[in-house]
C-alpha cells in the first residue's frame, strides 16, 4: 500500500511517501515557513495557512515524481488532524480530503503527537511495544506508557508551558532569533558550567507532571540582574552560561521524571521524540537510563509528513479507521 501523509499543523508543510508493503519511506519533502515567521518573533498563524495552501500541492508533486508515482499509485492518504492551529489544519485536511475524493480512496486522520511517538519506527528496526515516550515538542511535553499503535495512557505531562515552548520563551528574553531552541543549546555547548543555578521545577513532586514557566522567569531575573551589573547589556559568556545553566534544569527533570516512570511502569525502552528530541545534551543523558533508549533521525524529530505517512500507515494496517473531513485544533492523544 501507497500512502501519502501531509502534515500542516503548524509552521512545516511536510509531505512524505511511505510504501507499507516494504516498510520503506520512499519520498519525502518538507518547507518550513521559519524564515516567513522569523520577523514577527512567532508563527501568524494566517500566515502560516496561507503558505500551507501554496506548497501542498508543489510538494506533493515532487515526492510523486521523485518515487518514479502517479497520483493513482496512491492507495490512502493520511493527514494531521490535530492537534494544532485550525486554520493549518484545515488546509491540510481540505486537500488530503479533496485528493482522496477524486482518486476514491480512503482518507487516515492522524494525531501529529502519534506521528512524533512513532517517529523513531521511520529508522529503528529494533523497537518493540510495549515501550515508554518522552513526547517533547514545542506544544507539549508529555510522559506516556505504549502498550501499541492506538494503546496510549498519559502518565504525566507539563501543566504550563512546553519544555520547547520554555526553550524558545527564554531564547526569545536572551535576544536569540526566533525560533531559539536549537540555537540556545548551541550556545549552551560555549557555557561554563555551575556559573548559574536554576530551580528544578516540580522535580520532587512524587508524580509525572511538570512545570516550565517558572523557569523561564527564573532566567529574565537573572538576566535582569545581569544587565544591571554590565552597563545594561548582557556579555556573551555570560549570555551562554545562562543558556547552560537553563539547558541542564530542563534537562535534569525530563531525565527525574522519565527515570521515575521507568521505575514505576518496569518499562525496559524508552522512546524520545519531537522537536525537543533533537537536544544532543537531552540525548547523551537519557541514554544513561537503565533502559534501551530510541530517538528518531535528526529529521525526523521536528515537523514532518513522513511520521504522518507512517503513523497512517500502521492504523490503515490494523484497520482502525474512520474517514471524514474534520480538524480537532485540540485533541488528547490518550484518548484516540
Ligand atoms: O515537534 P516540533 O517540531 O513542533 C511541535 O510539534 O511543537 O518541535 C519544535 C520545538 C521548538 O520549540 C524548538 O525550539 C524545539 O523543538 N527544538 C529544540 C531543539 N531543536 C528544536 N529545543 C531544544 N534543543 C534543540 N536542539
Ligand atoms: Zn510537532
Amino acid at each position: 500500500m501507497l500512502v501519502l501523509g501531509i502534515e500542516s499543523s503548524c509552521d512545516e508543510t511536510g509531505v512524505a511517501l511511505f510504501d507499507s508493503n516494504s516498510n520503506t519511506l520512499i519520498a519525502h519533502a518538507l518547507h518550513t515557513q521559519m524564515a516567513m515567521h522569523a520577523e514577527y518573533g512567532g508563527v501568524v498563524p494566517e500566515l502560516a495557512s496561507r503558505d500551507h495552501i501554496r506548497r501542498l500541492l508543489p510538494l506533493t508533486k515532487h515526492c510523486l515524481n521523485n518515487a518514479n508515482k502517479n497520483y493513482t499509485d496512491i492507495d490512502a492518504i493520511g493527514y494531521t488532524q490535530g492537534p494544532g492551529l485550525g486554520g493549518a489544519l484545515l488546509t491540510g485536511a481540505a486537500f488530503a480530503n479533496a485528493l482522496a475524493f477524486s482518486l476514491n480512496i480512503p482518507v487516515i486522520e492522524v494525531h501529529h503527537l502519534e506521528g512524533h511517538l512513532l517517529s523513531p519506527f521511520l529508522s529503528e528496526k529494533d523497537i518493540r511495544f510495549p515501550f515508554l515516550a518522552l513526547l517533547v515538542s514545542g506544544g507539549h511535553t508529555q510522559i506516556m506508557a505504549v502498550e501499541e499503535v492506538g494503546k496510549y495512557t498519559l502518565l504525566g505531562e507539563s501543566i504550563d508551558d512546553a519544555a520547547g515552548e520554555a526553550f524558545d520563551k527564554t531564547a526569545k528574553l536572551l535576544g536569540l532569533p526566533y525560533p531559539g531552541g536549537a540555537k540556545l543549546s548551541q550556545l549552551a555547548t560555549l557555557g561554563e558550567n555551575k556559573k548559574f543555578e536554576f530551580p528544578r521545577p516540580m522535580i520532587n513532586s512524587g508524580d509525572f507532571q511538570m512545570s516550565f514557566s517558572g523557569l523561564k522567569t527564573a532566567v529574565l531575573t537573572c538576566v535582569n540582574q545581569q544587565k544591571q551589573q554590565h552597563n545594561n547589556s548582557l556579555p556573551e559568556n555570560i549570555r551562554n552560561d545562562i543558556c547552560l545553566a537553563f539547558q541542564n534544569a530542563v534537562v535534569d527533570v525530563l531525565y527525574r521524571k522519565v527515570k521515575d516512570a521507568l521505575k514505576h511502569t518496569g518499562l525496559k525502552q524508552l522512546i524520545v521524540a519531537g522537536g525537543v528530541g533533537a537536544n544532543t545534551a537531552l540525548r547523551a543523558k537519557l541514554q544513561t537510563l537503565n533502559a534501551k533508549v530510541f530517538f528518531p533521525k535528526q529529521e525526523w524529530c521536528t515537523d514532518n509528513g513522513a511520521m504522518i505517512a507512517y503513523a497512517a500507515a500502521q492504523h490503515l494496517q490494523a484497520a482502525h479507521k474512520a474517514g471524514g473531513f474534520t480538524v480537532k485544533p485540540r485533541w488528547n492523544l490518550s484518548t484516540i
